[in-house]
């Protein structure tokens, strides 16, 4: 679906944003939408009031830089109010349950919920017993947030979605997971260059491959093949312990000027950040021309008060 011809209608069916194996095509079109009203409202500089008298809860089970400040800033840029739950400070860090905690946190007037670095089965059991919209800020096998404000980057860069082609090297964590659901479903074609033994989630592949082409393969070369886009994340994700062996068999998954050279001449270099300069990256191809990053971390400002301002709304 071309989502230039999409008339969106700034509603939302689904009550949770966890996994975008979970979202229609024309609810990922919804989010970049209002992602892109939000962006224009705050360049021109208009005020709204979207969450005016409402609050969020951001309970995060670890670090953060950019899914933290841009929830923090977006939610105060639409008039409304966060409190900041560092798992740790709650009972959850001394056994409280899950289905406790999400069903008193709805009892308190909170308008929705963003969990960070839970792993995926507690974000699910968040949202079975929650009345209020549960958000997945990342887990340990999907970040839905990072990979909705990426499709709106792709879409703000290069005017369309459909037909370009992304190709993701290095680790089949759970950037590359949501990206494979994702731009499969807004008809990209995906190709991922992974080692043996750390291939993105073969459930997620074949889902994927429901939609449009995804291939996976260990040839870094055949992947960047005329790839309009070239994205790639850590080695060792926040869920990971440090593994030297994981990082030896990545070391060849490296994006460099000499594997950017095989995509096409205007190919744009994406990655979540945060970035290893000298490890799945080149820093002349982290800090060149065709890099986003920065604008890629950016949206992700306006993609967080899509979210909230479309799931708070019903
Ligand atoms: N990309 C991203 O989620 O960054 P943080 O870990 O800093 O939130
Ligand atoms: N794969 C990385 C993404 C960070 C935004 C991690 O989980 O740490």
């Amino acid at each position: 679906m071309d989502i230039n011809k999409y008339s969106p209608k700034f509603k939302i069916k689904s009550q949770h944003l966890l996994h975008l194996a979970d979202l229609s095509t024309e609810e990922i079109f919804e989010y970049l939408y209002a992602a892109k009203v939000m962006k224009k409202k705050y360049k021109v500089g208009e005020i709204t009031g979207i969450l005016k008298n409402k609050t969020i809860g951001l309970l995060f089970g670890n670090v953060s830089t950019r899914t933290r400040v841009s929830f923090q800033m977006g939610i105060r840029q639409l008039g409304g109010h966060y409190v900041f739950l560092p798992k740790n400070e709650t009972q959850l860090s001394r056994g409280e349950s899950i289905k406790d905690t999400a069903v008193m946190l709805g009892r308190y007037g909170l308008s929705a919920l963003v969990l960070r670095a839970f792993n995926d089965s507690e974000v699910t059991e968040f949202a079975k017993y929650s009345e209020i919209p549960v958000v997945n800020g990342i887990s340990d096998t999907s970040h839905p947030l990072q990979i909705l404000s990426d499709l709106f980057t792709v879409w703000e860069m290069k005017g369309k979605l459909e037909n370009l082609k992304i190709a993701y090297i290095g680790d089949g964590n759970n950037i590359a997971n949501s990206l494979i659901m994702g731009c499969s479903k807004c008809d990209m074609n995906v190709s991922i260059a992974s080692p043996n033994g750390y291939t993105p989630d073969q459930r997620v592949v074949e889902r994927g491959m429901q939609y449009s082409d995804v291939v996976i393969t260990n040839d870094i070369y055949e992947a960047v093949k005329n790839a309009d886009i070239v994205y790639t994340d850590v080695f060792i994700s926040m869920s990971d312990e440090e593994d030297e062996k994981k990082k030896a068999k990545l070391a060849r998954y490296r994006v460099t000027p000499e594997v950017m050279a095989q995509a096409k001449p205007d190919a744009l270099f994406m990655h979540c950040m945060p970035v290893h300069r000298g490890e799945e990256v080149s820093a002349e191809v982290a800090d060149g021309e065709q890099s986003v990053m920065y604008t890629q971390a950016e949206n992700r400002l306006h993609l967080n008060k899509a979210v909230l301002a479309l799931l708070t709304k019903r």
